[in-house]
């Protein structure tokens, strides 16, 4: 995991992202060892659980996560909380009820709520939506080892402040080392201590950007370490396959090859 002091990580972006900014208009984003990367890799249940306190806590009252059913939260794989905590949660959200004609506290059948700020985008699918690494496609085995970076791109948008703020058309923007143009409207969510964490995990700004980021990961695609793993399992299936088919077409040959003279 990708430890720093905040402090030193907003001056280390400060003084690149500018040039990376002028150049290709994209932000600067630090790799970060996120547990699920790779071909074996697992999300952090306890990560998940943290991620998913900073977003109700902090994120929560901007931005919603309308395409995640809130039952998921009891998945295996992800933060695999108690069934009766998760109706708990739920209870905290409000939703309208069509045969009711009124709202009543959420059950784990229903969704995150939609974004409570117009201008804040939707989170479900965000750490899918946007990429921290453009690496050469051709291969993609940068991707395999390092994925897309989008939980990257997260954690560097959130410790990516500079501290640096300006009006334009009556919206106030923020200057931001991560976020492509420099400029965003939304202010720094988080400080550091933003949270308590019930595990006793730091809560520093870029722990609690990391866990938030790994949460949206898990959110985005629930269902990734399957996907990997199914893949390496198919891979390795066909490899034996591959050496087999090789064996059995020497063996079917072998008499008609193997003796010119006859
Ligand atoms: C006060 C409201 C508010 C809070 C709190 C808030 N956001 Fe935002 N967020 C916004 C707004 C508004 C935008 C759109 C900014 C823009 O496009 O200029 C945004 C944009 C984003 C984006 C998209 C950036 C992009 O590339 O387009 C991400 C990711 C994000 N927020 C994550 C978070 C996370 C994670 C938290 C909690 C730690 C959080 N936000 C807390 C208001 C908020």
């Amino acid at each position: 995991m990708l430890k720093k002091l905040s402090l030193a990580a907003v001056a280390a972006l400060t003084l690149s992202g500018g040039a990376a900014v002028a150049a290709g208009g994209a932000g600067h984003v630090d790799d970060v060892a996120f547990s699920f990367e790779g071909p074996f890799g697992t999300f952090d249940q306890n990560q998940l659980q943290r991620g998913l306190k900073v977003y109700t806590q902090v994120c929560s009252s901007c931005h919603g996560m309308k395409y995640v059913p809130l039952r998921t939260l009891s998945d295996e794989g992800g933060p695999h909380l108690p069934v009766d905590q998760v109706r708990a949660y739920a209870e905290n959200f409000e939703v309208f009820d069509e045969d009711l004609g009124d709202y009543r506290p959420a059950k784990p059948t229903d969704h995150f709520p939609e974004s409570m700020d117009p201008n804040a985008p939707d989170l479900s699918l965000m750490a899918k939506a946007r990429a921290g690494f453009h690496g050469p496609y051709g291969t993609g085995l940068s991707q395999l080892f390092r994925g897309m970076g989008g939980p990257e791109y997260i954690t560097a948008l959130l410790t990516g402040y500079t501290g640096e703020d300006k009006m334009e058309a009556g919206t106030l923007f923020y200057e931001n080392t991560a976020f492509p143009g420099g400029w965003i409207s939304m202010a720094p969510p988080l400080y550091g201590e933003d949270v308590d964490f019930d595990d006793g995990a730091p809560n520093d700004m870029q722990s609690e950007a990391e866990d938030v980021a790994a949460f949206m990961m898990w959110a985005a695609e629930p269902k990734m370490m399957a996907r990997q793993h199914a893949g390496f399992v198919g891979v390795l299936f066909l490899s034996v396959l591959t050496v087999l088919l090789y064996l059995t077409n020497k063996r079917l040959w072998a008499p008609i090859k193997g003796k010119k003279s006859v």
